[in-house]
């Protein structure tokens, strides 16, 4: 039985992969909190049944507990995982937590927090999810970050938003080394990241006016093109940085 799961699945971009990935797998897991900018430091995920194979979890991808009990109860029923996506990420908030336009904007409690949502969220992910990843036949199974072009390194020609891109290039050596640990133990499964391209919802709303109507995507799209590149992916391309049009990005 083919079983996905979706972090940030509350998102204009997570929501969409949820409901691409039901048509793909049997099961998928939709995880979100419970409410934005809460903590939730209850012990156990809350997870329902829907139709369809849809399972609503309201948990918090940077609560361990929560991701241990989840990754328990999909070991306990299902013994492995096909596909995890993490679409969880944040650029600016509620609480003035803006992307810097100068140096002189760093602040370190945003940084932090940017670090921890948009960096560590997939590193938590892959350690209690690594030895579920754990498929047999001619697909890999996969797991996928969402990342963004302006966490390339090389690709830095604007600068501005430090946090942002800084978060987004350790994310990327996140992805790079972990497909170094998988290819030694889970030898059929790839970690990628993916760019979406500037996707119309609420991370970018604030950042469109100087998008061109034709470069900005709905999430429909932009998800139907990642899901072009997870359908058709193959061993050889665990490590890689994805744009949304199947192109790869340097780091
Ligand atoms: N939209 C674009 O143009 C664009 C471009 C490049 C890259 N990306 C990347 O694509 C991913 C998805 O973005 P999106 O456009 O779908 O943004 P979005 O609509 O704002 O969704 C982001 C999701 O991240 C989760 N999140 C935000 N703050 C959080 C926090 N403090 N703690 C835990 N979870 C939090 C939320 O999920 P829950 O509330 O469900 O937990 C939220 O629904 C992000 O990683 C983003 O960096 C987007």
């Amino acid at each position: 039985m083919s079983i996905a799961i979706v972090f940030g699945a509350s998102g204009g971009i997570g929501q969409e992969f949820v409901k691409q990935a039901l048509k793909r797998h049997a099961v998928v897991y939709a995880c979100s909190r419970p409410s934005a900018d809460i903590v939730d430091d209850t012990p156990l995920p809350d997870i329902k049944t829907m139709d369809n194979g849809l399972q609503t979890v309201k948990m918090d991808v940077l609560n361990e507990k929560h991701l241990k009990q989840l990754a328990n109860q999909i070991i306990n029923q299902y013994g492995h995982v096909d596909l995890i996506v993490n679409a969880t990420g944040i650029l600016h908030d509620s609480n003035g937590l803006e992307p810097e336009k100068k140096i002189e904007d760093f602040n370190l409690d945003n940084f932090n927090k940017v670090f921890q949502i948009n960096t560590a969220s997939t590193a938590l992910i892959a350690k209690h999810f690594i030895t579920l990843l754990n498929k047999f036949d001619a697909q890999p199974a996969i797991l996928a970050a969402l990342s963004a072009r302006v966490g390339s390194i090389s690709d830095n020609q604007l600068g501005g938003w430090y946090s942002y891109r800084a978060s987004k290039a350790a994310l990327n050596q996140i992805i790079k080394t972990l497909s170094i640990e998988v290819a030694r133990r889970n030898k059929n499964t790839a970690v990628i990241a993916l760019h979406p391209g500037t996707t119309d919802t609420n991370l970018s709303k604030p950042f469109q006016q100087n998008v061109k109507p034709e470069k900005l995507f709905s999430a429909e799209y932009s998800v139907q093109k990642m899901f072009q590149i997870i359908d058709n992916l193959f061993i050889e391309d665990n490590g890689k940085f994805y744009a949304w049009d199947g192109s790869t990005i340097e780091w």
